[in-house]
């Protein structure tokens, strides 16, 4: 899918006009050039064109519609600064699936400065991010070594005395639904499996890193529900649809929003003052334009960035980045679907919203194959674990 450039200017000498359409042209490749983005085509509008009437950028709907993703622009002044206008073409291109980034928000010429600026502040930003415990890098690379035996992963959680509460604390949780308390690590591990212990030590061990903070607007019980009745929608829909893979998909959704808690409390003036905003919108698309614009990155892309840093296995950071837009993963298509349905679904059932399988693509559905059955099937098991996941707060103590 393409990336287009689209550059537009009022002024009304051509001397002028085409002066700024260079700015505009340089600015966007500075910005493409900052985030890695190729550009396949620059568009101009003409010289003639007046706030109602912009030949080149209909042309480019018309025309690209199905195969181009982004348009990038200097600011919404240049689709239009005739309001209604301007809304229509927005709306559109939502309609067809385009996303628009705007360099900046206003009229304002050249944000180049502030972009270059964003980009290294958010860089600094994650080298503050704290690195995973020592502990946890240790289990994870135990679980990934298949000659590795429990008593070597106990022994390593054991060493660990606020660990080993914790993860016994998550296993006799609601979530997990044991009748008969789980006393030892050594148990826990007969009793859940390798590949379930390494996620619970690593939920836990993120639980350390980003317990709630005081006095903030961003609701950490809110947030750690979703991603936990995520991460059960998720395993649930891998056993509906009998898969052979990915067994740790428990962990994997367990983290799949885990930007959204790195900006609350690494960038929390700039995300805090718009948090209320995201909140009341169902559009990802939207959520991330509102991210971005307050914080130079979303929630996707600076998880991506804090778990390669972290050196989990790749899939990790990949369904963070893509559990929004699966069909753009090129190696893990599955487990960001997965993800991908069982948010939406989480989101319906926390929301009180009836299910809706339209946002579900029934060629990727058919390719994995998930039925309609299946969605229900998870719609009315996530339902019932609503009440489970409740006490969410012991996991931080
Ligand atoms: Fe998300
Ligand atoms: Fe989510």
């Amino acid at each position: 899918m393409k990336t287009l450039a689209y550059l537009s200017s009022y002024k009304t000498l051509k001397n002028d006009f085409y002066e700024e359409i260079e700015k505009q042209k340089a600015n966007i490749e500075d910005y493409a050039f900052q985030y890695d983005i190729c550009i396949d085509r620059f568009f101009t509008e003409s010289f003639e064109s007046n706030d109602t009437s912009k030949p080149v950028l209909i042309n480019i709907i018309h025309d690209y519609y199905d195969s181009v993703k982004t348009i990038i622009a200097q600011n919404p002044n240049s689709i239009s600064r005739n309001s209604d206008f301007r809304y229509w073409i927005l709306d559109e291109l939502k309609r067809i699936g385009i996303d628009i980034i705007f360099l900046e928000n206003t009229g304002e010429p050249v944000a180049n400065k502030n972009i270059l600026q964003k980009t290294t502040e958010i860089k600094s930003k994650i080298k503050e991010i704290p690195s995973l415990p020592h502990v946890v890098t240790k289990v994870m690379e135990v679980v990934q070594d298949d000659n590795s035996s429990a008593f070597t992963l106990s022994k390593i959680i054991a060493g660990d005395l606020g660990l080993t509460s914790k993860v016994l604390k998550i296993v006799n949780s609601a979530v997990y639904g044991f009748e008969k308390q789980i006393t030892s690590i050594r148990q826990a591990i007969v009793v859940l499996g390798f590949t379930t212990i390494r996620g619970i030590v690593l939920s836990a061990g993120i639980f350390k890193i980003f317990s709630p903070q005081k006095n903030t607007i961003f609701d950490y019980e809110d947030f750690w529900r979703h991603c936990m009745l995520t991460a059960m929608a998720s395993k649930h829909l891998l056993r509906l649809i009998d898969s052979p893979t990915h067994h740790d998909i428990f962990s994997i959704a367990f983290l799949h929003d885990l930007g959204k808690i790195i900006l609350a409390q690494y960038d929390y003036d700039n995300y805090l003052n718009v948090y209320p905003q995201i909140q009341e919108q169902d559009d990802y698309r939207v959520k991330f334009r509102i991210e971005e614009e307050a914080c130079g990155i979303n929630h996707c892309e600076i998880a991506y960035s804090v778990l390669n840093s972290w050196n989990l296995p790749s899939v990790f950071p990949e369904v963070c980045l893509y559990h929004h837009t699966p069909q753009l993963s090129k190696d893990y298509e599955f487990a960001c679907t997965l993800v991908y349905i069982s948010d939406t679904i989480v989101n319906y059932v926390v929301k009180g919203k009836l299910l809706d399988t339209k946002p579900f693509e029934e060629d990727t559905l058919s390719r994995f194959n998930i039925t309609q059955e299946n969605l229900e099937d998870l719609y009315t098991y996530t339902t019932e674990q609503v009440e489970k996941v409740k006490d969410i707060t012991g996991f931080f103590n």
